[in-house]
């Protein structure tokens, strides 16, 4: 192989395609996204890559799969999606995402998992499991630190080694360990001030010497930097193609002796095993059951929704019962979310289609307008009266499409004035209100205690009528549990005084207390916990067991305890295990995930559940001695039915195996910064210093300061120049979106989008069209030096005559 053609496997084809090498047989491999579904580009592909995909199955998306706690669930649909994968000759899905709901503001949070490391990584591990054990590959992503949309191609994330640990990279650590995935993905932003894609301590530190990775390295699409630093760093493949300009510049630090060639030989080898993998593993003429899988979705859509209110017990809903449907989301429902995870579903179940085949006694209307976010008085009015006449009033309310969507953050957790007012006034007229809700992220409840009941349906994918029929009316029984924290407004989120941050830095500092992590500490009232979710049966929990009283930290515990069915009807509980640090010299958590497990119970039937606890259950990252390590003492190992509903406890003494270890004094007393609880979480820069450990980067773009090829569009708009350059991207962008039905969120999407893009991306944006000489030139002319700006962009055009 020429040094050439080892440069050019570093590369994609194309969008989605990998490149071969005729001349030695070599061939091209395709990867496609997930996560929560197939999206194969329809034939010529846009270079956007958001155009239209063949149809397959829209399974729910990953804040719904997470709530059904199932690993043989999440399992299942990693299986079901490397069917499809084989069956479209799809050598790697692009997915599970593992990155933490640090602020439920982040735009992409119904593509995420969890609040949680621990469930996260669980979670991740099943479907990538799942998926790879059909022959395809998952990819891992995005790696690491990437929680916000906003400036997510330059953002630099500051956050402290130990909060990097124990909550961003944790998730990542379970599930390379468990399972193996075939790839990861890196991240578009900068962790602690280098770009995820080159740099070496996560890529090749972490995730391969510590961790243990054996797979692919492949870049976030236009996550790469500088591809030679990249490559040292330990990325293997840049995604999409750079139009060869790259590649050449990986040739040239070769000769030139800036590269080690053995590097790019060894980034070869993985390319090539990962090519050669999918080769062994692809099943031409496979086939798999659509009906199979579509059953599978409303299985699964059933299987995470979380009932979150049940007054009276009002659900499940008697058969013939006469209702009033309400909501335009029950005929045109909304399942999924914008950007690149967008699936082109096979089929699609209406709610009101699916509950009218338990009732016939059933009336619909609109309630609002899809298109506006003003209530419509006769819209309201018309829906009164339907509800008025029924003796249940079903809203189906929530998100619409443009409220959350890859590409940006939201800015409230509001959801639409149209939908708050449709709830308030129908339930003013029908006491028998049920709300339904269409979200991938939590929402403010202004008018909770007004209904009867909540069914949290989140993006529940293609058969989420069905599903939602089928919860309402008993014939499935919820089981499904919040993964994340559903806080009582926006401003009671830890993060909410540091997100989203910029323009350059995003300095993380609630630290460990994320999520429930901090609502426990801060004693902070919340609108529903952490894993918490409603059953139409109930469960009783006892004779909580240890293995031991005593254990080293080196030895397992086992936990055993007895759970039963109490109710009448069959049903599924999430037992959850959190373990408590009674006492310790640096700050931790109230109380932390450790284990979980979701059993199916007969009425009456009881069950023993045993869990297995090691070191890294009681442990808490220490940065002194860069590892894992238990303070001795007592730990109360708590187990119930949500993070605030623990039903038996018991206490274990453990014994360090490495008691001589210092607890970082500094970062012991910045547990004094928190300051919990306390009503709101601040953290000074003085303090977050402390805690990070050393200097801040600043965050502030200066008054005249250079624009550089990783200006945003966004930032260099601010110039003469620079705008008309990004009205020129923006249209040419508006102009090759299709004129889809959700062409709207699509361009909003593309508008933000185009607004934090760098300059250096412009080139894979315009398939290479616009080269890094003319680039070059365009950022002379935009820092005010015309003459020069003007001379480089001649010289550009001549390269290309
Ligand atoms: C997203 C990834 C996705 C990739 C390919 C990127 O913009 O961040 O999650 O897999 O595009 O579509």
């Amino acid at each position: 192989m020429t040094l050439e053609e080892k440069a050019s496997l570093c590369s994609g084809l194309d969008m989605f395609r990998l490149k071969g090498i005729p001349r030695l047989g070599i061939p091209s491999i395709l990867l496609s996204d997930g996560p929560h579904g197939l999206r194969k580009p329809a034939a010529d592909p846009d270079h956007l890559g958001i155009g239209q995909s063949i149809p397959s199955t829209c399974f729910p998306t990953a804040s719904a799969m997470a709530s059904s706690w199932d690993r043989n669930l999440v399992y299942e649909i990693g299986y079901a999606l490397g069917e499809e994968c084989l069956h479209e000759d799809v050598a790697v899905i692009l997915g599970p995402g593992a990155n933490i709901k640090r602020s439920p503001l982040c735009g992409r949070n119904f593509e995420y998992l969890s609040e949680d490391p621990f469930l996260t990584g669980e979670l991740a591990a099943s479907m990538i499991e799942g998926i790879q054990s059909t022959g395809v590959g998952a990819s891992l992503k995005h790696f690491a630190v990437n929680n916000q949309e906003y400036r997510r191609m330059t953002i630099d994330a500051i956050v402290d080694e130990r909060t990097l640990r124990e909550i961003y990279l944790a998730g990542f650590e379970i599930a390379v360990k468990q399972s193996k995935p075939r790839t990861v993905m890196c991240s578009y932003n900068m962790v602690n001030g280098e770009y995820a894609s080159e740099n070496k301590r996560l890529l090749t530190e972490i995730l391969r010497k510590e961790w243990g990775f054996e797979g692919l390295v492949m870049t976030d699409w236009g996550a790469c930097n500088d591809r030679v630093e990249g490559l040292k760093a330990g990325q293997d493949l840049e995604m999409p193609s750079s139009f060869g300009v790259n590649d050449a510049k990986i040739v040239r630090a070769v000769k030139d002796g800036t590269l080690d060639e053995t590097v790019l030989d060894q980034t070869v080898e993985r390319v090539l095993e990962l090519i050669y993998d999918a080769v062994e593993n692809r099943l031409p003429d496979y086939c798999y059951e659509k009906r199979t899988h579509h059953v599978m979705a409303r299985q699964a859509a059933a299987e995470s929704m979380v009932l979150l209110k049940n007054e009276g017990g009002l659900l499940p809903l008697k058969k013939g019962v006469k209702i009033a449907v309400i909501g335009a989301f029950a005929m045109h429902p909304r399942y999924q979310g914008s950007g690149s995870s967008q699936v082109n579903p096979c089929r699609l179940e209406k709610a009101y289609c699916e509950l009218a085949t338990y009732t016939s006694e059933i009336a619909f209307a609109r309630g609002y307008d899809l298109k506006s976010d003003m209530p419509a008085e006769e819209l309201v009015t018309e829906a009164c009266k339907i509800a008025l006449g029924a003796e249940v009033a079903i809203i189906f309310a929530g998100l619409p499409d443009s409220y959350e969507s890859e590409g940006f953050d939201r800015e409230h957790i509001r959801m639409p004035d149209s939908h708050n007012e449709l709830i308030r006034r129908v339930s003013a007229v029908n006491p028998s209100t049920i709300v339904v809700l269409a979200n991938g992220a939590p929402v403010e409840m202004p008018w909770i205690d007004n209904v009867k009941a909540v069914l949290e349906g989140y993006l529940g994918g293609q058969a989420v009528g069905g599903a939602t029929a089928d919860i309402l009316f008993g014939m499935v029984n919820p089981s499904g549990k919040l993964a994340e924290t559903f806080a009582l407004q926006l401003e009671d989120y830890p993060s909410a005084n540091y997100f989203p941050a910029g323009p350059r830095t995003a300095e993380y500092r609630e630290g460990i207390y994320v999520g429930y992590r901090y609502f426990d500490r801060a004693k902070k009232a919340v609108l529903f916990p952490f894993g918490h979710g409603l059953s139409y049966t109930s469960f009783e929990y006892s004779d909580i067991e240890l293995s031991s009283s005593r254990v080293k930290d080196d030895e397992d515990l086992k936990v055993g305890v007895l759970v039963k069915n109490t109710g009448d009807v069959a049903g599924a509980e999430v037992v959850q295990l959190y373990v408590r640090d009674v006492e310790s010299t640096i700050f931790r958590p109230e109380k932390e995930l450790k284990g979980f497990d979701k059993v199916f119970l007969q009425p009456g039937e009881v069950t023993r559940i045993e869990f297995t606890l090691d070191r890294r259950s009681f442990a808490y990252y220490n940065v002194e001695i860069a590892d894992w390590h238990v303070e001795s003492g007592a730990f109360e190992i708590l187990i119930g039915s949500s993070s605030a509903d623990i039903r038996v406890r018991e206490t274990v003494y453990v014994e360090s195996t490495r008691p001589e270890v210092p607890v970082p004094d500094l970062r012991a007393t910045a547990g004094t910064y928190y300051n919990l609880p306390s009503d709101d979480l601040v953290v000074d820069s003085e303090a977050f210093k402390a805690i990070y450990g050393k200097e801040l980067p600043s965050n502030l773009m200066l008054e005249g300061e250079p624009y550089t090829i990783n200006s945003t569009l966004g930032d260099v708009k601010e110039t003469f120049f620079g705008r008309i350059f990004f009205e020129m991207v923006h249209n040419t962008a508006r102009n090759t979106l299709p004129e889809a039905e959700d062409g709207q969120i699509q361009k909003i999407m593309t508008g933000k989008m185009l607004e934090d893009l760098p300059l250096r991306n412009v080139l894979i944006f315009s398939e290479g069209k616009i080269s890094e000489q003319t680039l070059e030139g365009l950022l002379l002319l935009i820092n005010r030096k015309p003459v020069q700006g003007l001379v480089r962009l001649s010289k550009a055009l001549m390269l290309k005559v």
